[in-house]
């Protein structure tokens, strides 16, 4: 394997030359910043994050402060995130740190698993960005970067392997692993990127395996694309979009005519309900959670 040092020192220049100016990475930003834009970033672009995001800081600058609200809330100022089950998650993370942890984000990554809806990747991230602890934080621009700087693989695996996760402890510093984390992963968001790689512009383009080895392209299927038009995600948007829209209950019918497709309709509308999103509540209308 290549030397960690050839790595750090590059990657770390190019880092400090070239980091976009992101607010949850300032020093001001508060653990519950970092939290917030880890779920929100993980399935929407930062220039689509980034409106929502001040939102929220201002309306809910504190876990306490969303938690004294119906998940409701969250849901309808989750704007065109996307994923809007993130939106109960955070909420529900509120809770269990305002009655759980004194209204403190944890630092310490296992307890940071234990809240709802945080998964390996946002603890090892809350810990690291938020709190400066050693972890290798594997989100797909990290792991990206690392199947080709050290693996000589244009794309990692599907899912996140045992193999990558020891390649990438390997690699972390003993001082300032959270700079290099994120470091990483810019490298990975600005250059190393998944279809038009910027070698010429990559610091570590010298040492990178996949470069040497004349940029084989992946084996295997076809990475799969996302479509929307037509799907039930975007049928569950409309529909949601008329509740965010409402101060109230709403009417079947104001549902009804947002989407012709009636089994689609049904199909997500029910998805809804099954998922927290929406309440059906006994005379026929629904609206937002109140719980
Ligand atoms: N900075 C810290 N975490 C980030 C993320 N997930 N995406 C983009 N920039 C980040």
């Amino acid at each position: 394997m290549v030397e960690p040092n050839l790595l750090h020192v590059p990657v770390l220049e190019w880092y400090d030359a070239n980091a976009r100016d992101l607010p949850w990475r300032a020093a001001g930003a508060t653990p519950w910043g970092v939290l917030v834009s880890e779920i929100m970033l993980q399935q929407t672009p930062v220039v689509r994050v980034l409106p929502v995001w001040h939102e929220w800081m201002e309306r809910w600058p504190t876990p306490k402060a969303l938690a004294a609200e119906p998940p409701g809330e969250a849901v309808r100022h989750w704007g065109r995130l996307g994923y809007p089950r993130r939106a109960l998650r955070l909420h529900a993370c509120a809770r269990a740190i305002t009655e759980e942890h004194a209204g403190e984000v944890p630092s310490d990554h296992a307890t940071l698993l234990a809240l709802p809806g945080v998964g390996e990747y946002t603890a090892a991230a809350v810990a690291s960005f938020a709190y400066g602890g050693r972890h290798a934080v594997l989100d797909t621009n990290v792991r990206r970067v690392l199947a080709r700087a050290v693996r000589a693989e244009e794309y990692p695996p599907q899912a996140t392997s045992a193999a990558e996760r020891r390649l990438a402890e390997a690699l972390l510093p003993e001082l300032g692993a959270a700079r290099w984390g994120v470091a990483v992963m810019e490298l990975g968001a600005l250059v190393c990127t998944a279809r038009s790689p910027r070698c010429a512009d990559c610091p570590i383009a010298h040492t990178c395996a996949w470069r040497l080895a004349g940029k084989p392209p992946h084996a295997g299927p076809a990475r799969k694309g996302q479509t929307y038009a037509g799907t039930d995600r975007q049928c569950r948007g409309r529909l949601l979009a008329v509740l965010r829209a409402a101060h109230g209950p709403v009417p079947k019918e104001a549902l009804d005519v947002v989407w012709d497709d009636a089994v689609q309709r049904e199909r997500a509308l029910d998805g809804l309900v099954a998922d927290g999103l929406a309440e059906h509540l006994p005379d026929g209308t629904f609206r937002l959670p109140h719980g």
